[in-house]
């Protein structure tokens, strides 16, 4: 069986943890160290957007073609879709710890910063291995290759709405 929508979200799920090491480290070193508001830009714009897009590949890619397997209501999809709302939630809050952080450095921001940073990290950890370890291979035993098929192609219709539109 062809796998190659899926693995490209176990692959995205490799780039978000190499990002949450990166943040982990970032947040450990001195503050004076040279470039840190710049990457730590770009891992709080790398939840918000990288990490946007592939969870809209699982809702709008995946979880409508495993639902005819597994149903949506109740089970791993709905608990996907619970975590995918929190983490959302958690990448909104980070943002926000960052920004006041880069306004004001002082230790309550640092510390409401590296809070909001390790809950989203937690959440992102669990999620990611619970997806990978149960649901991505379940979606692999169920799937014909026409599903597999049909899961590419909406996650291509997501990369442009403009298809999506007239889908
Ligand atoms: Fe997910």
């Amino acid at each position: 069986m062809q796998i190659g929508p899926i693995q490209n979200l176990y692959d995205d799920h490799r780039q978000v943890e190499n990002r949450l090491g990166r943040l982990d480290a970032l947040l450990a070193a001195p503050a004076d160290t040279p470039g840190l508001e710049t990457d730590l830009e770009s891992i709080v714009r790398f939840l918000e957007e990288d990490l946007e897009i592939h969870l809209l590949h699982e809702e709008r890619g995946l979880f409508p073609v495993l639902e005819r397997y597994i149903g949506r209501e109740a089970g791993p999809i709905a608990v996907m879709l619970m975590e995918h709302a929190e983490m959302r939630r958690l990448v909104g809050g980070l943002r926000q710890a960052f920004d006041a952080w880069r306004q004001q450095r002082n230790p309550a921001t640092a510390s409401a910063l590296s809070d909001a940073a390790r809950q989203a990290a937690g959440l992102l950890y669990e999620h990611i291995a619970k997806e990978d370890q149960v649901l991505f291979p379940l979606a692999q035993r169920a799937f014909a290759e026409s599903d597999v098929q049909e899961v590419g192609e909406r996650m291509a219709a997501v990369n442009d709405p403009a298809k999506e539109a007239r889908r």
